[in-house]
């Protein structure tokens, strides 16, 4: 099984991690086959499993019922569970939730934040719960953002998430998780932290770790397809096909050809 000091070890071996999205157990016993490093039980369920507009419906109990789920289908990977929407807006609104999806099988969890998370951060930290911080475009907060498009685009904006991310390091955050943010940003984020694993998504080649939403992956996603997506099920064929998918989205990251250029973000900082 797949251990934090396996993700820091990685990150000191220059060794690129993979990470899926996950909801249900099957998925998860394929994504085990295919070894998979890193499994998030994504609040995108409400998107990609239950048809809302937004992250925003998604309940606690709803991510206790998936992190089973999934836990119960992989015991490779290691597991991210979100707290949704207003499930940490308080400290002790943030430990008890965190019980929760860490008693039905998480090992991490995932908060969207910044700086303003760290004493929740440090006191989940301090109790034993490691902590994810998610920064960039949080979905959370698409109705602030005023949509899903690419942040932090100005020297200062970069230099606010740069604040933001060592504020919750300090604070004892243990994973990053940076998404839709321009290259550069990436690996500037990722060089800075040495001890600290960073998964990017759309935010380029430079960080430790990749995520996608596994429907975005395998093609099934109707709507808007975004640019750092690719569909890795286009390629396979037969029986094991999805299976084959997360293979080989696992190999195109650990040898750095995922992401490729024209999914990244080029911004000059
Ligand atoms: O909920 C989710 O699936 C996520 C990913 C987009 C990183 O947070």
């Amino acid at each position: 099984m797949i251990s934090l000091n396996d993700l820091r070890q990685f990150k000191q071996q220059a060794k690129k991690f993979s990470c899926l999205t996950c909801y249900d157990a099957s998925m998860a016993k394929a994504m085990e086959q295919a070894e998979v490093d890193t499994i998030l039980v994504g609040d995108s369920l409400g998107m990609v499993m239950q048809g809302c507009d937004s992250t925003l419906p998604v309940s606690v109990a709803d991510m206790v019922y998936h992190t089973q789920a999934v836990r119960r289908g992989n015991k490779h990977a290691l597991l991210i569970t979100d707290l949704p929407f207003l499930a940490y807006a308080t400290v002790n609104d943030a430990i008890a939730n965190s019980r929760a999806v860490m008693q039905a099988g998480a090992q991490v969890v995932k908060l969207e934040g910044g700086a303003w998370l760290a004493d929740t951060v440090n006191v989940l930290a301090r109790n034993g719960v490691p902590v994810c911080v998610h920064l960039g475009l949080t979905p959370q907060s698409v109705h602030i953002l005023g949509g899903y498009r690419l942040q932090a685009k100005t020297r200062a904006a970069a230099d606010q998430l740069i604040a933001d991310c060592k504020a919750v390091v300090a604070a004892g955050a243990v994973l990053l998780l940076l998404e839709c943010v321009p290259e550069q940003l990436g690996q500037e984020i990722t060089s800075l932290f040495p001890d600290i694993p960073v998964i990017g998504i759309g935010a380029g080649r430079g960080t430790d770790g990749q995520v996608l939403v596994v429907q975005d992956m395998l093609g099934l996603n109707a709507g808007h397809v975004a640019r750092f997506v690719k569909n890795f099920m286009a390629e396979q064929a037969g029986e094991h096909a999805i299976r084959d998918a997360f293979k080989a989205y696992h190999l195109a990251v650990q040898a750095g050809t995922f992401p490729a250029p024209q999914h990244t973000f080029q911004v000059e900082l």
